[in-house]
């Protein structure tokens, strides 16, 4: 069956509940008609995450010469023990301390984008606020100077959205990995205080290098801006739950926690690849075939979670796999949940009022099979009635 037609921009969860309901893996085609395997259910989901005989490496002979060096070494595209190597090396680099260390820039980023979006009387929170975030702290944690962040942004912007087209796509990658080749230089040359430079120090590839710049760029950027705006969408639906995070502030990590299994940011795993027949519940998977985990399907996996479509924030039960399981496990995790934090604390804090402005059947979901996000959400931010 084809999972979604090209168009859909409802909801996925009921499609996915269905899927659920009849099995744990399941034969299916992309909109674009590529047959893969998809599972949905939780200890499936486990399975398929640590399972070392799938492989993560992929195909990248068919790319423009630019791209292919660039892409290939990404660490979320290679196998033990190359990823070992490399993970190790970067996890030197983008420390919890460093992380850490960002806190007071992400302050600064979310109270100059909320000032921005007080002159506003209906502003898109998706457009103003969960998408710029993100970039200005990749930008910052990267050490990309501010001068240079209007092109970044727009490059960024093409291959994030994939708006342009396979064209459109390619000549923004060959000018973000040029662009990243002259950072690098420039860093190597005046190393600074930031993870380009402290990577130049533990990566001695210039394609490792442009391959992390380019994967933190992707992988950190529309996830985080999802979390935000999903969370804002899922307390407009739960006002008990919205009431009891306003009397106890100190539950906000527990919403973020909520969101991220409840809505998960990342709809799906990245693919794998059999390399043997594999067993998955009751179906064997031939070698060579494409797995993918759906992660809103198992985060609501009935069997895992009491009343899992329910938003809780009393539910104190972490075991979502909204960040993935195992050796490629979100490396960025800590810093999306800061930032999810900040953003969700300080935005609520200034807005208390904050709701969407238009009605829930109104709101559209980004197409497209690998991220759970909202196209646009204008929201109210002052006065008692809404929708
Ligand atoms: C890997 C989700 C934010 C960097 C992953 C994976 C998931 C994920 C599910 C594993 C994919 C798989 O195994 O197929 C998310 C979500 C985010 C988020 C939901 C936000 C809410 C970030 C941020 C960064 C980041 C902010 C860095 C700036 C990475 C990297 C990997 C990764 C480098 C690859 C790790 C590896 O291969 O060892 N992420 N991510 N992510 N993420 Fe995130």
């Amino acid at each position: 069956m084809a999972l979604f037609d090209d168009a859909y921009t409802a909801d996925p969860h009921p499609v996915l509940a269905r899927l659920r309901g009849s099995g744990p893996v399941h034969r299916v085609r992309s909109a674009a008609g590529i047959p893969f395997w998809l599972v949905t259910r939780w200890d499936e989901a486990r399975q398929v995450l640590t399972d070392a005989s799938l492989s993560k490496r992929q195909p990248v002979d068919q790319l423009p010469a630019p791209l292919r060096a660039a892409l290939a070494t990404q660490m979320l595209l290679r196998d033990p023990p190359d990823h070992t190597r490399l993970r190790r090396l970067v996890s030197a680099a983008f420390t919890g301390r460093r992380v850490q260390a960002l806190e007071p820039e992400i302050v600064r980023i979310t109270d100059r984008l909320l000032d921005g979006l007080a002159t506003e009387a209906e502003p898109d929170l998706i457009g103003r606020f969960a998408v710029p975030l993100p970039f200005a702290v990749i930008c910052e944690l990267l050490g990309v100077p501010e001068e240079d962040r209007g092109p970044f942004r727009a490059w960024s912007d093409v291959i994030i959205t994939g708006g342009s087209g396979p064209a459109g796509m390619a000549e923004a990658m060959a000018e973000i990995v040029a662009y990243f080749r002259d950072l690098i230089a420039r860093k190597a040359a005046r190393p600074a205080e930031d993870l380009l430079s402290a990577l130049l120090d533990v990566l001695d590839d210039g394609d490792d290098l442009v391959g992390m710049a380019l994967l933190l760029l992707v992988a950190g950027h529309e996830t985080t801006a999802n979390l935000i705006g999903n969370a804002v969408y899922l307390l407009s639906r739960w006002p008990d739950q919205r009431d009891r995070l306003r009397d106890d502030p100190d539950l906000l990590p527990a919403l973020v926690e909520e969101v991220l299994r409840l809505a998960s940011p990342a709809a799906t795993s990245t693919y794998r690849v059999t390399t043997r027949p594999t067993t998955i519940g009751a179906t064997t998977i031939p070698a060579g075939e494409q797995v993918l985990v759906s992660l809103l399907a198992v985060n609501r996996d009935p069997e895992r979670f009491a009343a899992a479509d329910t938003l809780d924030l009393e539910r104190g039960d972490a075991g979502h796999l909204a960040f993935g399981h195992g050796v490629h496990f979100c490396l960025g995790a800590p810093l999306a949940r800061l930032e999810a934090r900040v953003a969700l604390g300080r935005l609520l804090g200034r807005f208390p009022d904050l709701r969407p402005a238009v009605p829930a059947e109104d709101l559209r979901w980004r197409s497209g099979l690998l991220m759970h996000g909202l196209e646009a959400l204008p929201v109210r931010l002052t006065g008692a009635t809404g929708p």
